[in-house]
């Protein structure tokens, strides 16, 4: 059975991502190839990682491909069927749901929307896939270590209403989303506790590919079971975290 935004991840599979949250910043500088054992462990990851109408595909990155990345030999492919926002929104979490997973691995990664030449990449989409980006992924220049600080929005924008007064897990969450990547670092994203309950994270609809990015972060903090919900209707929260049993 196909996985879901909340049966993606386990446990352990959770606790590995949040310490790769710290260290993890975009990678610009590679020292060229990987070794086999890291292309096995990433294609596995790239494999592993799938929701709904959108995947993951390890691909070799051509020298000419990436107009502002050095050294780098490699990149995952995040691809989608046609062109739906919440197949965006899934590859969002599933790319981002690798970036950790190489971060975890000592690894440099950085998400590539714009800066690449498609005519490089041409064949890497297969027949009514469309290719939303590509994700560089290699050993570092220099070691990962965590940024000293980083260029986000202060929690009181981040975070709408009383969130002082929030669940700690949703503290977590809110904590682990402001350090998620985003396109040109727009972080086009707010939580808040929906109208009707449950924890949501609102961005506009075409900013889905940006959203599933901080959906997996908020993930990684959320430990009451939980079911989410999409919706591009005005005025309600792109996606809301439901509690299965109780409010989170
Ligand atoms: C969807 C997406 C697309 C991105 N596209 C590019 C890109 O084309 N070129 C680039 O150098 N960085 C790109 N980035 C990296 C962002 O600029 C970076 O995540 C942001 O500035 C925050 O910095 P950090 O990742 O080091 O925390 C992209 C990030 C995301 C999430």
């Amino acid at each position: 059975m196909q996985a879901t935004m909340s049966t993606l991840l386990q446990p352990a599979q959770k606790e590995r991502m949040t310490a790769a949250v710290r260290v993890r910043t975009s990678c610009r500088a590679y020292a060229g190839d990987l070794a086999p054992a890291q292309t096995a462990q990433l294609a596995y990851h790239a494999g592993r990682y799938a929701l709904p109408g959108a995947r993951l595909r390890l691909v070799p990155l051509p020298e000419n491909a990436s107009t502002n990345i050095t050294g780098c030999r490699a990149a995952v492919a995040v691809l989608v069927d046609g062109d739906s926002w919440l197949h965006r929104l899934n590859a969002g979490a599933i790319g981002e749901a690798f970036v950790l997973e190489a971060t975890a691995m000592g690894l440099g990664t950085c998400w590539v929307g714009g800066s690449f030449r498609r005519e490089a990449v041409r064949d890497v989409a297969a027949p009514g896939e469309t290719l939303l980006a590509l994700i560089a992924v290699g050993p570092p220049a220099t070691p990962l270590t965590a940024p000293a600080t980083r260029q986000r929005m202060a929690p009181e924008h981040l975070c709408q209403g009383n969130w002082r007064q929030w669940p700690e897990q949703l503290i977590r969450a809110a904590t682990l989303v402001q350090q998620a990547p985003s396109g040109m670092n727009q972080q086009p994203w707010s939580l808040l506790i929906a109208r009707g309950g449950g924890f949501a994270v609102d961005a506009p609809v075409h900013s889905a590919l940006d959203a599933g990015i901080a959906i997996l972060h908020a993930e990684l903090a959320l430990t009451t079971p939980h079911t989410w919900r999409f919706s591009d209707a005005p005025g309600a929260p792109l996606a809301t975290a439901v509690a299965d049993d109780r409010m989170i």
